[in-house]
C-alpha cells in the first residue's frame, strides 16, 4: 500500500503509528495532487490496483472564506488524479464524499436519492467531483467508482495512538470539546440554542471513524464486482444534539466540559442524519460503535496526545 499526502493538514507521525498498530509497513510519498509530474511518477512506479481518495480540504467555514483554495485543491486536484489514473489504466476508485452534498435537508432521514444541493463551497466541491466521476464512468464504463458520503466522523483508534489532529483551532465539535476537557482550551462555544430541535441545539449523525474506515474496505471489495458507480451514506441513522454530545462525553469520561451557548454559526443546518440502510444492504457494512465508545476513544487519544502528534 502507498500513502500519498501533501501533509498540509496531517502528520507523517500518524503513518509511523499506523505501522506500529498494524505491524505492517507502508510506503509514503509526500506529493500534492496538483503536482502532476510527481503524481504520474508515483503511479508509474507502484501501479496500484485501486485508489482510495481522501485528499481534500474539509472545513465548511473555511470554504466560505477561501472558496478558490477549495475549488483548486479539491476539484482540480481530483481532476489531476483522475487524468493520471487514466494514463496508467487504473480505473477503480473509492471517493471520500460528504453529507454536505445534501445541503439543508427538507426530509429526514437522508437517503442516497434525497435531493442534492450544497449550501457552501466545500459541499459544492464534493458535488462537483461526484458529477465528474459519474461523467467519467459514462464515457468509459470500465470504471468502477464508490462514492461514500460521510456524515460526522468522530472518535479515534482504540489504542489512542492515532486520532483527530486538526492544525490550529479545531472547527469541528469533538476535537474542540476534547481540547477543552484536557485543558488546552478554556470553554466550548455551542453555536446556537434556538434551533427547532429537541433541546434547541443542532442535531448531527456522529459515526465512529473506525466504522467509516471499515466502510471503505467493504466498498473496495464491492468494486471487484464491477458495479460501475455506487453511492452510499456512511452514517448510523441516529441524530444527536450538541448538548447530548456534551452530556454523553461527560458521562463517558468523567470530564466536565465548560460551555456557553452563543450565536448560531452561518451555514449550519438544524438537523442532519442518515438512512444507512443501502450501505448495510449493498456493502454488508453496519456501524458497530455507539456514542459512548466514540467519546471514550476520542478522550483516550486526546489524553495520550494533549498536543496531538507535535
Ligand atoms: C457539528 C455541530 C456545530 C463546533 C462536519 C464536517 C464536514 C462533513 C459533515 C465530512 C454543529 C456545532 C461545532 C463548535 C459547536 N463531514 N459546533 N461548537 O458542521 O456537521 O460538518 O460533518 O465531510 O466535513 O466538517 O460538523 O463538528 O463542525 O459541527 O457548537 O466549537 O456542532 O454548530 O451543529 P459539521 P461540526
Amino acid at each position: 500500500m502507498v500513502a500519498v499526502d501533501n501533509l498540509s493538514n496531517s502528520s507523517k507521525e500518524s503513518l509511523n503509528r499506523v505501522q506500529k498498530i498494524t505491524g505492517k509497513t507502508l510506503t509514503f510519498v509526500q506529493c500534492d495532487l496538483l503536482d502532476r509530474a510527481l503524481l504520474g511518477q508515483i503511479f508509474a512506479d507502484y501501479q496500484p490496483d485501486a485508489v482510495v481518495h481522501f485528499a481534500g480540504l474539509k472545513a465548511v467555514g473555511e470554504s466560505m472564506v477561501n472558496p478558490l483554495d477549495y475549488y483548486k485543491n479539491n476539484v482540480c486536484g481530483t481532476a489531476t488524479l483522475l487524468e493520471v489514473m487514466v494514463e496508467n489504466s487504473i480505473k477503480n476508485i473509492v471517493f471520500s464524499s460528504s453529507c454536505t452534498v445534501y445541503g439543508a435537508p427538507k426530509n429526514l432521514p437522508i437517503s442516497e436519492n434525497s435531493p442534492l444541493g450544497a449550501v457552501n463551497p466545500y459541499g459544492q466541491t464534493k458535488l462537483t467531483i461526484e458529477q465528474m466521476l459519474k461523467d467519467l464512468q459514462v464515457s468509459d464504463t470500465s470504471w468502477n467508482i464508490s462514492i461514500l458520503r460521510y456524515f460526522n466522523p468522530v472518535g479515534a483508534h482504540q489504542s489512542g495512538e492515532i486520532g483527530e489532529n486538526p492544525s490550529g483551532t479545531p472547527t469541528n465539535l469533538m476535537p474542540y470539546m476534547t481540547q477543552v476537557a484536557v485543558g488546552e482550551r478554556k470553554e466550548l462555544s455551542v453555536f446556537g440554542g434556538d434551533y427547532p430541535t429537541k433541546d434547541g441545539t443542532c442535531v448531527r449523525d456522529y459515526i465512529h471513524v473506525v466504522d467509516v474506515a471499515k466502510g471503505h474496505l467493504k466498498a473496495l471489495e464491492k468494486l471487484s464486482e464491477n458495479p460501475g458507480v455506487i453511492i452510499h451514506n456512511l452514517g448510523t441513522g441516529q441524530g444527536h444534539s450538541v448538548l447530548e454530545i456534551i452530556h454523553s462525553f461527560e458521562a463517558s469520561t468523567g470530564q466536565k466540559v465548560p460551555y456557553k451557548i452563543v450565536d448560531r454559526r452561518p451555514g449550519d443546518a438544524a438537523s442532519v442524519y442518515a438512512n444507512p440502510q443501502l450501505a448495510e444492504l449493498d456493502l454488508k457494512w453496519k456501524p458497530s460503535s455507539g456514542l459512548r465508545r466514540m467519546c471514550e476513544d476520542s478522550w483516550r487519544w486526546q489524553l495520550k496526545n494533549p498536543k496531538g502528534y507535535s
